[in-house]
């Protein structure tokens, strides 16, 4: 009997538009007063651990319609007015599918910065994830206007959520030679939480010097997203997103340089020390030239404080210092060429690996 119900009604919903979008805000008014889905799962859906096992899992507007034709506890109340209405599937579908949460392999890696997309061109933060830890690297503006980096080691201490102390630092200048990491200065200056709510997107809050602040978070695009995951081989990585360092691993501990790589463009952020010893960040837009070569404009920008609000983009202003030049010999290994101010270097690089085996985007 239930066999045959079941196939009627998949025969019957086989033809009504089950793609459509359904409105959560509707679909939570049926779950909790219409139909008292209450009666026996959760509030909020999963709280109720005997019967919301699958409740979440299980409820597209498929999975709830069968659930009514299946289970005796259901089908008493609702066979034949739930399962057979599209309209209110799609609702409480789209009210369930807010408790999802995003797959636990998500790996937040790349350049994020304000949402919406643009709303506040200026400052960004970078995301090294690798395991359990987001290595980050957040670019924006002290009280002056100067540019400002700050770093952070955000463990995870909840599902989508990772934490940590924020920290400032000083060091040689980017040109020093030799890069001596013994005089590298960290100072602890708040700390901050990042939480996503899925894959794009999430929230960045952060206490600095005493101001407390939240910014809604998105990826930054400017060609195909990759994908990025625990690395099977990092030499064989053909996508350079990541976050490397001088080679080898540690030599010169204290600067660091992000790619963002997205299509044939990499947005490279180097974070690194001024003349004064103070944190200095420049950025390029670096296209690829030829096979594993990749060359840009650097650019350094001022802007409003970290804390302004609003955080006004027009004021921004970004000045050409020089040129960079990233060359690849394998997804491991490459060079770092610049020209800042008329002073031309270029430094070894390597993939920053601190958990297992690091992190490859395809
Ligand atoms: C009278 C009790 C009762 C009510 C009311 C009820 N359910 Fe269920 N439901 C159950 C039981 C029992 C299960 C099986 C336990 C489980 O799967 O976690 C279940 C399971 C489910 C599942 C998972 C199906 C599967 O494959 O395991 C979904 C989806 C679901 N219910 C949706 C709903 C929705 C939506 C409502 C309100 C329209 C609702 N239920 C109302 C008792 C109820």
């Amino acid at each position: 009997m239930k066999a045959i119900a079941a196939a009627v009604l998949l025969l019957a919903l086989g033809g009504t538009s089950y793609a459509q979008t359904g409105d959560p805000a509707r679909g939570s008014t049926l779950y909790h007063t219409t139909y008292k889905c209450t009666d026996c799962h959760g509030d909020p859906p999963g709280a109720n651990p005997a019967n919301d096992q699958f409740l979440i899992k299980q409820g597209t507007p498929l999975g709830i319609a069968n659930a009514v034709v299946l289970i005796p506890d259901m089908s008493a109340r609702y066979l034949g007015i739930l399962d057979v209405n599209a309209v209110d599937l799609a609702d409480l579908s789209a009210y369930l599918a807010q408790f999802a949460a995003p797959p636990l392999s998500a790996n937040y890696e790349g350049i994020w910065w304000n949402s919406p997309a643009g709303s506040e061109s200026g400052w960004g933060i970078n995301f090294e994830h690798q395991g359990d830890i987001i290595f980050a690297t957040w670019f924006t503006y002290d009280t002056k206007g100067k540019g400002w980096w700050l770093v952070m080691i955000a463990s995870k201490s909840a599902p989508n959520t990772y934490a940590g102390t924020l920290y400032t630092t000083s060091g040689p200048a980017f040109n020093a030679v030799p890069f001596n990491p013994a005089n590298v200065v960290s100072t602890a200056v708040g700390s901050a939480t990042l939480s996503f709510t899925d894959a794009n997107n999430g929230s960045f809050s952060y206490t600095v010097n005493g101001v407390s602040q939240a910014k809604s978070i998105t990826r930054q695009v400017f060609g195909p997203l990759p994908t990025c995951a625990t690395a099977v081989d990092l030499a064989a990585a053909t996508n350079y997103q990541g976050l490397w360092w001088a080679a080898p691993p540690g030599s010169e501990s204290g600067w660091g340089v992000n790619f963002a790589h997205e299509g044939d463009t990499i947005f490279a952020t180097w974070f690194t020390y001024d003349l004064d010893g103070t944190p200095l960040w420049l950025v390029a837009i670096a296209a690829k030239t030829a096979p594993g070569v990749y060359a840009g404009t650097l650019y350094r920008t001022t802007g409003p404080a970290f804390s302004a609000v609003p955080f006004d983009p027009a004021n921004v202003v970004s000045t050409a210092v020089g040129n960079a030049t990233l060359t690849f010999t394998d997804g491991n290994t490459g060079t770092f060429a610049y020209n800042v101010n008329g002073i031309a270097q270029v430094k070894a690089i390597t993939r920053q690996v601190f958990s297992g085996t690091g992190t490859t985007c395809h």
